[in-house]
């Protein structure tokens, strides 16, 4: 039976995971996989996170199933965080997933079961495992402009023009925040015209919301999808609460279905429903209970909005420290849009040859697209990472 089988090839962020943890050298500097590191290049489990584990340990008096949607007030939980009430709930169709990598599959089963003929619209460039999920489900897929190299910000006009060709019943990849792999987000007026462009065409958006909260904080990174969730009659949500809950290995995951009108949502939600149990029967409830505890209590929250607003600080002020350090390596301001960006994620602009040379004679890893995870710096090999990359981009 397994004599054909070959081993499909890692997708380029799981192979840097893998090519960090071979490298002995002590001095190496994880740049790749997209988890959050504190100063000490740790992945800390949250304070909030801490205290809602001990009081389930508590209070916790059966692991039986929850439904197969996942436990109601994690999903109530997690539309308000996303949605701040901008849609009735009555039109929302949701199913907890494991992860947000869960949500997307879950949904884009969904959308093949609704209009299988629909093509998926993604950004150029995207989080890798976008193509390799639509391609899996067997959907068609196009990319449309996104990133402008030249500025390091969003070429809109090519982005709109793209997107313009898109069918009615067609797919809009859109990143909610602090996009993966570039950290150029859409400004408020973007989002506005990228609404205008959906509802002209009717193809409807897919919003992956995995990073809410570390751009410049939850309501704020919210902005986008809540302009396009108040417009339009349809839309779709994957979120995750691996990085804004660092619950990483938890699997914390939601899928959501935004219905026209209140009618069409119980087809909508008990499609979700089968789909989970075919594929996992019940999402995994550990990481959603953690999840709902902390937004459902008000001290708890409260930890976690502060906490959530230390690590973004960090990020920005990383940028800044990077951006400034690079600008005294180089004598330019080539690298002066990282401080502008959002979020875990810059496209530094290094080729293959580059990033290859960063590896191999400074133990500093990126993914190969140039992509750097700025969460991995910190005061301790900043000046080094500037250097390196000063010299392999030179
Ligand atoms: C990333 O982009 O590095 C993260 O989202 C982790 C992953 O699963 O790829």
């Amino acid at each position: 039976m397994f004599d054909h089988i070959t081993a499909p090839d890692p997708d380029p962020i799981i192979r840097i995971m893998g090519l960090y943890l071979d490298d002995t050298r002590s001095d190496k500097v994880d740049l790749g996989v997209g988890v959050y590191r504190d100063a000490h290049g740790r992945t800390p489990v949250m304070r909030a996170v801490k205290a809602a584990e001990a009081r389930i340990l508590e209070t916790q008096e059966s692991k039986g199933y929850t439904a197969l949607a996942g436990d109601p007030a994690f999903r109530a939980g997690m539309a308000g965080l996303l949605l701040g009430g901008a849609v009735s709930e009555d039109r929302l169709a949701c199913a907890g997933a494991p992860g947000g990598t869960g949500a997307i599959r879950q949904l884009l089963e969904l959308v093949a079961r609704a209009n299988p003929d629909a093509t998926i619209h993604v950004p150029a460039p995207t989080w890798p495992n976008h193509p390799a999920i639509i391609a899996a489900v067997g959907l068609k897929m196009a990319e449309y402009r996104y990133f402008d190299t030249a500025t390091g910000g969003v070429d809109m006009d090519g982005m709109l023009a793209d997107l313009g060709r898109a069918a009615r019943g067609d797919v809009v990849v859109l990143h909610g925040c602090c996009h993966n792999p570039t950290g150029a987000d859409p400004t408020p007026q973007d989002w506005a015209a990228i609404a205008a462009v959906l509802e002209q065409t009717g193809a409807v958006p897919f919003i992956d919301m995995a990073y809410q909260g570390l751009g410049d904080g939850p309501d704020e990174d919210a902005g986008g999808l809540r302009h396009l969730a108040a417009r339009l009659p349809e839309l779709l949500v994957a979120a995750s609460g691996s990085k804004n809950f660092g619950l990483y290995r938890e699997r914390v995951g939601l899928a959501m279905a935004i219905c026209s009108d209140p009618a069409r949502r119980d087809a909508v939600a008990g499609t979700m429903a089968w789909l989970n149990r075919q594929n996992f029967a019940f999402p995994p409830d550990h990481g959603a209970r953690v999840v709902s505890t902390i937004l459902d209590d008000t001290q708890l929250r409260g930890a976690w909005l502060d906490e959530l607003a230390e690590m973004r600080a960090r990020l920005q002020s990383n940028r800044r420290a990077l951006a400034e350090a690079l600008r005294a390596e180089t004598g330019s301001d080539r690298f002066g849009f990282l401080a502008g960006h959002r979020g875990m994620f810059s496209l530094l602009g290094a080729g293959p040859e580059a990033v290859r040379r960063l590896r191999d004679a400074h133990a500093v890893y990126l993914v190969d697209d140039g992509r750097l995870n700025v969460a991995g710096l910190g005061p301790g090999n900043i000046a080094r990472v500037a250097r390196a990359i000063a010299e392999a981009t030179g």
